[in-house]
């Protein structure tokens, strides 16, 4: 697929970074656009920051900005401007012809990564449907993909069809067409899924923000060659493989890509098969980079998207990876009552991988109540006791007044609630 490929890799790039709010600018984003630009293999050359108080309907940015932007491409020799914004067709045209240099926006220079990086069938099926959605709302450019399929866009379709209309009618079949395909590929993921799902083997996602470290992770625990380096986007594809946990045996390790800030609804969507082995996994592994100084708001990114799929009610084990970075600090596991635990280790070093063994066998072995308990209003001490746990996902009361509480709590926690107020509760709870 070429619509995008008409960028080299070395361009030299010119960031642009504007901010709307009255709220201190964050490194954590301008570092990002850094890694993403590096992720495709460009240079940044130099950053300009701003402030506006909002988005110039023509050129994005203020005048004044963009006559610094055209000295800057004259003196260091620029060849491209990327912005770390999502910006309109029209401004890009607005802009790109104020400047006389290409120029493009947040959504283009990942699609434009995720392009370099697709490998697999499905992979770049999902990259292709992506950059032709993007490509429907700015029908300008890179159209040579089409050419050659269709010999040649600028042939008219039938009388007074216009060139923009024949352009809108192949890229919709275009679409049409890779829609059809995805679906069946989708239909034979389902396929090997549901065998695996027969088979009852535990199903375990490995999830992060980008560079967190999930692909060495994932070759640590599987002895698997997946590429990993140090950028952003290094997988695209999901990458399956069983490895063997002691204590508890076989399990299926899926890698995934990795999230970002912001990513793009669309991006969303069309990557959402990679993200479907996190929707359907029995657990979720959280890489996060530990020694990252901005990894708090990273985690809160990666629970953003899990949420946006839907995946936020799995089970999360967290994964603090590159201690090997920081001073002072061995691999540790820190146990929860009523979720996973969090292990800190170095993927890269191997230290710490069987505290993450250990947890995945304790949170598979353990066995797991989902249901309501319906409790009489004299049980109030009862209840307290299971939000104390934390282990109470909804309340509602019925007719009679009687609570019903829907728990996921561990057997051995119900259990101890019995015992502890000696009572026979079982009789209250329906599994779900
Ligand atoms: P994406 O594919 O972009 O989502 O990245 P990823 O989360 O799969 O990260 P990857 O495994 O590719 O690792 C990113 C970089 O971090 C690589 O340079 C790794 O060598 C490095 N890295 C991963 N784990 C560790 C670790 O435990 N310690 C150190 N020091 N570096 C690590």
């Amino acid at each position: 697929m070429e619509i995008f490929q008409e960028h080299k890799v070395g361009e030299n790039c010119l960031l642009i970074d504007i901010c709307f709010s009255s709220k201190p600018e964050l490194n954590a984003e301008l570092s990002e656009l850094h890694g993403l630009v590096h992720a495709a293999n460009w240079q940044a050359v130099q950053t300009i920051s701003a402030k506006r108080a909002q988005p110039d309907p023509k050129y994005f940015c203020g005048k004044g900005k963009l006559e610094e932007i055209k000295q800057i491409i004259e003196d260091k020799e620029i060849d491209l401007v990327v912005f770390n914004h999502s910006i309109t067709p029209s401004q890009e045209r607005n802009i790109e012809k104020a400047l006389n240099c290409k120029v493009i926006d947040r959504t283009r220079l990942i699609l434009e990564i995720f392009s370099q990086r697709a490998q697999t069938h499905e992979g770049k099926l999902q990259v292709e449907l992506a950059q032709l959605n993007y490509a429907a709302t700015r029908l300008v450019r890179g159209w040579k993909h089409l050419e050659r399929q269709k010999g040649g866009i600028g042939v008219r379709g039938g009388p007074g069809e216009t060139q923009l209309e024949l352009d809108r009618r192949l890229l919709r079949q275009r679409i049409a067409q890779i829609e059809k395909r995805l679906e069946k590929v989708k239909k034979q993921r389902g396929l090997s899924r549901a065998s695996r799902q027969k088979n009852e083997i535990p199903t375990i996602a490995c999830v992060g923000y980008t560079n967190a470290g999930k692909s060495t992770l994932f070759n640590k625990l599987s002895g698997a060659d997946v590429l990993a380096k140090d950028q952003l986007f290094a997988t695209l594809d999901p990458t399956l493989r069983k490895i063997d946990v002691p204590k508890l045996g076989e399990v299926v390790l899926s890698d995934t890509v990795g999230f970002i800030r912001n990513l793009p609804h669309d991006l969303v969507e069309a990557f959402c098969a990679t993200l479907e082995e996190a929707i359907e996994a029995d657990l979720l592994v959280h890489v996060i980079d530990y020694a990252d100084e901005h990894y708090q708001a990273y985690i809160e990114q990666v629970k953003l998207v899990l949420a946006q799929i839907k995946a936020d009610s799995k089970p999360i084990l967290n994964v603090y990876n590159k201690i090997d970075r920081l001073d002072n600090l061995t691999p540790h596991i820190v146990y929860h009552k009523n979720k996973p635990a969090d292990v800190y280790l170095s993927a890269q070093t191997g230290e710490g991988v069987n505290y993450l063994y250990e947890a995945i066998a304790k949170h598979f072995n353990q066995e797991w109540l989902k249901g309501v308990l319906t409790l009489e209003p004299e049980y109030g001490k009862i209840r307290s006791q299971l939000y104390q746990l934390g282990v109470v996902e909804k309340e509602l009361i019925n007719e009679e007044g009687e609570y019903q509480l829907i728990l996921h709590i561990a057997k051995s926690d119900f259990d101890e609630i019995c015992r502890h107020n000696k009572l026979e509760l079982s009789a209250k709870f329906r599994h779900h």
